[in-house]
């Protein structure tokens, strides 16, 4: 299956487009993220207070906990313009200097994916964001000529899932990094019930629950099951989302409680009968369940090692007794009985 094709996948998918209604647009409406928060406030009232422009900023984590929908309530919250691109678009550095050239003072500049942007480009990035200036060249041969030229002082929001793969001099000139963590039950719980009310959805509070649970505490699935929910109480119950209908449509999307679909439970397959538990490499589990590693180490495997059945060794990633109870196969060196309680990621 695409990831396209996933409901608890974290990455985009077209119908998500709905979302864009029920996206945060001020501060206040940020909730399960109060450290961030509570950080980029401080930040927007400093440089308020000073008169100035924002410092860059650069937001990390798994894919649908909000790095977009915060670049745009900053822009919001500051009161000024934002330009949208992401790093695979900015492919010569001729490109970033021409959205660079088009920027007004304090403009914020959100750059998606800004671990893919390429070596030529990011270097003129650095003076960009440091200086606010752009050295470009003049000419070709001997006649060419180095010019610097002042920018007007701007802001980048930069995004990405995978930090890792950003290099330490474009990481460097961001002055505040927030990392974006799985969000708590409650949070998710309060995040659906204000997208039920706004799409005009009956939901009951447990209802709300089980849907929550289901989320990987991750917003974006939480508002993507909602939708998927309210057709199947709309068709199959009287259009109330109840508990049991909650339930009920979940099992039959084949997302389990604790919110893994079939891909994740591959992959722990996949380890514990193919490798017997591991170490085993992401790339041969990719290949072994046929999907692509860049997606099974953005989406699947933040979220099976923030609930403990996946552990990272310097040889490859091993499932863990939790992963064997989960899936209800016997671990040979714990015996099922042992294993303490199941774990929770709320
Ligand atoms: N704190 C929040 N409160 C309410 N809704 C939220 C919150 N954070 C995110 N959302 C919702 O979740 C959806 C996904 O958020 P967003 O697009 O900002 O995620 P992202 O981190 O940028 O994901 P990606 O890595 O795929 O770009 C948005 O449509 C938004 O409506
Ligand atoms: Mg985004």
């Amino acid at each position: 299956m695409s990831e396209e094709g996933r409901l608890v996948g974290g990455s985009r998918r077209r119908d998500d487009n709905e979302n864009i209604a029920l996206r945060p647009q001020l501060l206040k409406d940020i909730v399960g993220q109060d450290r961030v928060r509570d950080n980029v406030q401080i930040l927007i009232e400093a440089a308020k207070g000073r008169n100035d422009t924002l410092d860059h900023v650069l937001f990390h984590g798994p894919p649908g906990l909000g790095k977009t929908s915060l670049a745009h309530v900053i822009a919001n919250e500051m009161n000024v313009n934002i330009r949208v691109t992401a790093g695979p678009s900015i492919e010569r550095a001729g490109d970033l200097a021409a959205i660079l050239t088009h920027l007004k003072q304090n403009d914020i500049l959100f750059i998606d994916e800004v671990h893919r942007l390429g070596k030529a480009v990011e270097e003129v990035l650095y003076p960009a964001m440091e200086d606010f200036k752009l050295d470009i060249v003049i000419g070709k041969g001997p006649a060419a000529k180095n010019v610097r030229l002042n920018l007007p002082r701007f802001t980048i929001i930069g995004a990405t899932t995978r930090l890792a793969l950003m290099t330490a001099p474009l990481r460097d000139r961001f002055g505040a990094q927030f990392r974006l963590d799985f969000y708590e039950l409650p949070a998710i719980e309060f995040i659906i019930s204000r997208a039920a009310k706004m799409l005009k959805v009956q939901i009951t509070p447990e209802g709300t629950t089980e849907i929550g649970r289901r989320s990987r505490g991750t917003p974006r699935i939480a508002l993507r099951l909602l939708r998927r929910v309210r057709d199947f109480a709309q068709v199959r119950a009287d259009g109330v989302i109840t508990g049991p209908v909650a339930g009920e449509a979940l099992e039959m999307m084949d997302i389990d409680h604790l919110g893994l679909d079939d891909i994740d439970r591959r992959i722990l397959q996949i380890i514990i009968e193919k490798y017997r538990g591991g170490p085993v490499g992401l790339e041969t589990i990719a290949a072994a369940i046929s999907e692509d590693s860049s997606t099974i180490m953005d989406v699947n495997e933040p979220y099976l090692l923030q609930l403990g059945f996946l552990a990272r060794t310097p040889r490859g990633r091993v499932a863990t007794a939790h992963a064997y109870e989960h899936l209800g196969i016997f671990h040979e060196d714990t015996g099922s009985e042992d294993i303490p309680d199941q774990p929770s990621l709320f």
